[in-house]
C-alpha cells in the first residue's frame, strides 16, 4: 500500500501549500475528483481478490476522507485569511466623536431680508422681485428723475455698454424701479415690498458697490401720511424688537415722492453698542414719502383717484445696526471667520411668532 502513502503525501502537501482557492480546487480535482487519482485507484478494486479488496477498500475510503477533510480545513483557513486581511485594512473607529456642528451659516443679509419680509407679510404686503439690470425709463425717468436731475449723477450709476440705438441699460441704483414695474403690470391698488440687490460706484466703511435695499409701496384710494407713519413705526418696533420707539420724520427731497421724509430713530450709543428707543441720538434709517402724482401718471394710473406712500430701506444698514456689525465691507468679502462670527444657524428661519432673532 505504499503507493497510497505516496498519494497521501502528494495531495496533503498540495492542499497544504495551496495559496488561494483556485489552486486548492485543482488539487481537489486531481485527487478526489471524478477522474482524480483516488477515484482511479477505487476502480482498480474490481480487479482485486475479495481479500485484497477488504483491506484496500477501507484504506482508499479513509484516504479520500482524509484529503477531503484537509481541503475543507484549508478552505476555511483561506477564507479566514481573506477576512482577516480586510479587517486589518478596512477599519472604522466607532469610538471617534461625531463631527462638530454644520459649518455653513446664513448670511446676516439673508436673515434680515427674511425678518423684514416676515414683518411686512404680517401687515398684508406682497413680496415682489425686479431685475437687477434696468433701463433708464424704469430706473430714472418714470420715477420723475429727469436727465438733468442731480440724483442721476449722485447715484454713481454703473452703465452697461450702449446698444446699437444708443440706449444703454444700467445696474439698478435702487429698488424703486420695482414700483414702476409693479404699477405698470398690475395697476392700482397695490401693497408690496421688494427686497433685492442694488449697485452704485462707491466704496468705504459704509458703502459697497453692491448692497441691498427693500422698497415698500402702498397705493389705494385714501392712503395718507398717517398710514405711512404707523406702518414704519410698527416695522421698526418689530424689527429692533423693542416696544417703545420714537421716529423723527425729517423733511427731505426725493423726485419720486411729494412730500418726502427721511426717517430717524431715537437711540443711544453706549460703548459702541446701539440701543434703540432711548437716548439723545438720532439715526437715519430710511427714505419715504407720498408717491409723486407724476410717478402714478407715468404708469397710467389716475393720480386724482389713487394715492399712497413708498419707502426705501438699506438692508445692510439695518443689519449692521441690529447685529452690531461695524464695517459694511466685511459683508461681501466671504471671509469664513466673519461668516462664522456674524452668521446665523442654517435652520433659524425668522418668524413673528417664533421670535425674529431668537
Ligand atoms: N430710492 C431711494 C434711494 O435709493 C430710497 C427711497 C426714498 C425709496 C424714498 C422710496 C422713497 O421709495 O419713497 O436712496
Amino acid at each position: 500500500m505504499s503507493d497510497l502513502d505516496d498519494l497521501r503525501t502528494k495531495y496533503l502537501t498540495a492542499v497544504n501549500e495551496a495559496a488561494d482557492e483556485a489552486t486548492l480546487e485543482s488539487a481537489r480535482v486531481a485527487a478526489v475528483g471524478k477522474k482524480g487519482e483516488v477515484a482511479l485507484k477505487m476502480r482498480e478494486l474490481g480487479k482485486m481478490t475479495p481479500e485484497e479488496r477488504q483491506t484496500a477498500g477501507p484504506a482508499l475510503n479513509a484516504l479520500k476522507d482524509e484529503i477531503n477533510a484537509a481541503i475543507s480545513a484549508k478552505k476555511a483557513a483561506l477564507g479566514d485569511a481573506i477576512l482577516n486581511e480586510r479587517l486589518a485594512t478596512e477599519w472604522l473607529d466607532v469610538s471617534l466623536p461625531p463631527r462638530p456642528r454644520a459649518q455653513g451659516t446664513l448670511h446676516p443679509v439673508s436673515v434680515v431680508t427674511e425678518e423684514v419680509t416676515a414683518i411686512f407679510a404680517d401687515m398684508g404686503f406682497e413680496v415682489k422681485e425686479g431685475a437687477q439690470i434696468e433701463d433708464d425709463w424704469h430706473n430714472f425717468d418714470a420715477l420723475n428723475i429727469v436727465p438733468e436731475h442731480p440724483a442721476r449723477a449722485e447715484m454713481d450709476t454703473f452703465y452697461m455698454a450702449p446698444k446699437a440705438d444708443g440706449t444703454r441699460h444700467v445696474l439698478r441704483t435702487h429698488t424703486s424701479p420695482v414700483q414702476i414695474r409693479t404699477l405698470e403690470a398690475e395697476g392700482a391698488p397695490v401693497r408690496f415690498i421688494a427686497p433685492g440687490r442694488v449697485y452704485r460706484s462707491d466704496y468705504d466703511q459704509t458703502h459697497t458697490p453692491m448692497f441691498h435695499q427693500v422698497e415698500g409701496m402702498a397705493i389705494d384710494k385714501s392712503i395718507t401720511m398717517a398710514n405711512l407713519k404707523w406702518t414704519l413705526e410698527e416695522f421698526v418696533k418689530a424689527f429692533f424688537e423693542v416696544d417703545n420707539v420714537e421716529l423723527r420724520f425729517r423733511a427731505s427731497h426725493f423726485p419720486f415722492t411729494e412730500p418726502s421724509a427721511e426717517v430717524d430713530i431715537r437711540c443711544s450709543w453706549d460703548k459702541g453698542v446701539l440701543k434703540v428707543g432711548e437716548g439723545d441720538d438720532w439715526l437715519e434709517i430710511l427714505g419715504s414719502g407720498m408717491v409723486h402724482p407724476k410717478v402714478l401718471s407715468n404708469c397710467n394710473i389716475d393720480p386724482d383717484q389713487w394715492q399712497g406712500f413708498a419707502f426705501g430701506v438699506g438692508i445692510d444698514r439695518i443689519a449692521m445696526l441690529k447685529y452690531g456689525i461695524p464695517d459694511l465691507r466685511g459683508f461681501f468679502e466671504s471671509d469664513l471667520r466673519w461668516l462664522r462670527h456674524y452668521g446665523f444657524r442654517a435652520l433659524d428661519v425668522p418668524t413673528l411668532h417664533g421670535g425674529l432673532s431668537a
